[in-house]
Formats: structure tokens, sequence, C-alpha cells
């Protein structure tokens, strides 16, 4: 399996605090580590680079304490940047910043017409768009995206409030292959992801409990919790290279590896 060299997106969690509850994994009164956050946090920036992937940095705003999960800051694909609407208003100010930067890094700028949550509900995989909804990202959004990038959109319901954003209960492990939780969708995008993906790897729920399925893969190495070992011990079974990382810390929050990680796509050509 061939691994392709990444551009990532990511925020250093400077301000990251979980104060209000907009997930069912935060808990506000509950404490937080904050130094300890950024330390696993820059241990993720360190594999990547030391995978040789590039990482960006984003400017962290005081403030927005979430503004760590980089995955919501948009959707970039072939040098498009969709910029985000949040449900909440907690994040709202986290998507002008991401979209300035979009706008400065050259990106061709898209707005968002409806709620979407950028990457973390949106996931290209080969050559389909899985679009999830149910919690954050609206239904409504997915026309726009399928208009915007002119990739097939697929929808997918989600209907375990745990797993709010699609990238929570499935893994774009390579160009034809997905790992998820099956009970973390409806029955028909269940039987959907059944026929788009007949070799998918099923995650268990204890894998999916500790975000195991929030994960970066580049097509041959996969980066997720390190805490998901059944998960892991899965995908070695398929070849994949898994490495571990502990973000103990913002999985208080409800994020993993891949809510802290943006993929800026260029198009084709430099892909
Ligand atoms: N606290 C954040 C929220 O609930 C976590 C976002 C996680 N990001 C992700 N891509 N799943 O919005």
């Amino acid at each position: 399996m061939d691994a392709t060299s990444q551009r990532f997106l990511m925020c250093r969690p400077t301000y990251f605090a979980v104060d209000y509850a907009i997930n069912p994994w935060m808990d506000p009164t509950a404490p937080v580590d904050a130094g300890l956050a950024v330390r696993q946090w820059e241990r993720l920036r360190q594999v990547y680079r030391e995978l040789g992937h590039t990482v960006e940095e984003i400017v962290p705003v005081p403030g927005l304490p979430d503004m760590v999960f980089a995955a919501n800051g948009g959707t970039v694909i072939d040098g498009k940047a969709m910029s985000v609407q949040f449900r909440d208003p907690q994040r709202a100010d986290e998507a002008p910043a991401y979209r300035a930067w979009f706008a400065a890094a050259g990106f061709e700028l898209h707005d968002p017409k409806h709620v979407n949550e950028g990457e973390g509900d949106v996931l290209l995989a080969g050559e389909v768009l899985l679009a999830g909804t149910g919690f954050r990202t609206a239904h409504a959004s997915h026309a726009q995206l399928q208009e915007v990038f002119g990739y097939p959109v697929i929808t997918l319901q989600l209907v375990d409030p745990r797993f709010y954003h699609l990238d929570t209960a499935l893994t774009v492990l390579d160009e034809r292959t997905v790992a998820y939780l099956p009970e973390a969708f409806s029955p028909g995008s269940r039987a959907a992801l059944r026929r788009l993906f007949p070799d998918a790897v099923h995650a268990t729920a204890a894998d999916a409990e500790v975000l195991g399925l929030n994960a970066v893969s580049d097509g041959r190495h996969v980066v997720l919790p390190e805490q998901a070992t059944g998960l892991a011990a899965q995908l070695r079974d398929r070849g994949y290279e898994t490495i571990g990382v502990d973000l103990s810390e913002l999985r208080k929050a409800g994020g993993g590896p891949k809510c802290c990680t943006l993929r800026l796509r260029q198009g084709k050509a430099s892909k």
C-alpha cells in the first residue's frame, strides 16, 4: 500500500478548555489539563512530520476553545475551500478565522448556505464525497457540496449522539476502503455503506467509544487514538501500519486526531 504525502492544517490548542457542552463528551465541570492538551497535540504534529507530511498552522483565537478542531474549519478539495457554518453559536466565530486563512493561502473560496461543519462531516473516499447529517451538518448542504466540488455526494444519517460528526463514526483508509461503526448509522445508510464498501473494516463499539475511528490515514499509515487497540489490530491485519497517539485531554471535548487535522487538497496535478 502506498503512502501519499499530505498537507494538513492544524491549530495549536493554546486556548483549549471545556466550558460549554455541545456534544455528550463535554462536561464543563470536569477538570482539563490545558498544558497536557498542548503536549499531546504537539506529539500528533510530530508524528505527521515524521511521516513526511506538511503541517500548516492557523493562529488560535482567544475565546474559541474548540478551534483546535481544524477539521471543522472547512472542506478543501482540488484547490477549492468551502468554509463552514456552525450549528452552535459558541463556535460561530471560528468560521471567519478559517475562511481568512483559506483566502490568504490562495484557495478558491465558497461560502456555505446551510449548517456545514467541514471535514467533520465531509470525507472524500476515492471519487465520492461521504457526507454526514443528523446532528450538525444540514442535509441541505450536501447538495451544495456536490455543486461546489463536483463529486457525487452520499448522504449518511448519523443516529448516535456520541458519534455526532461523521469523522467520529467512519474513517477513510484509502481510495477504496473505509472503517466504520455500523450502529452509528441509520439502517438505510448502513445498507448504502455495505454496497459501496463491501470490504470495509467494521469497528467495535469499544474502539469507537475511545474515538478510534477519528483516525488519519495516508493510505498506508493510520494515526489513531492509542486506546483503540482492537481497531489497530484489525487495521494491521489488513496491511496498514498503525501509529497510536494519546489525545486524552482533547477527547474531553469530543475530539481525536482527525478532528485536529484538516486535509488541504490541491488540484489533481499536485495531489
Ligand atoms: N467540541 C467540538 C464540537 O462539539 C468537538 C469537535 C470535534 N471535531 C470533529 N471533527 N469531530 O463541535
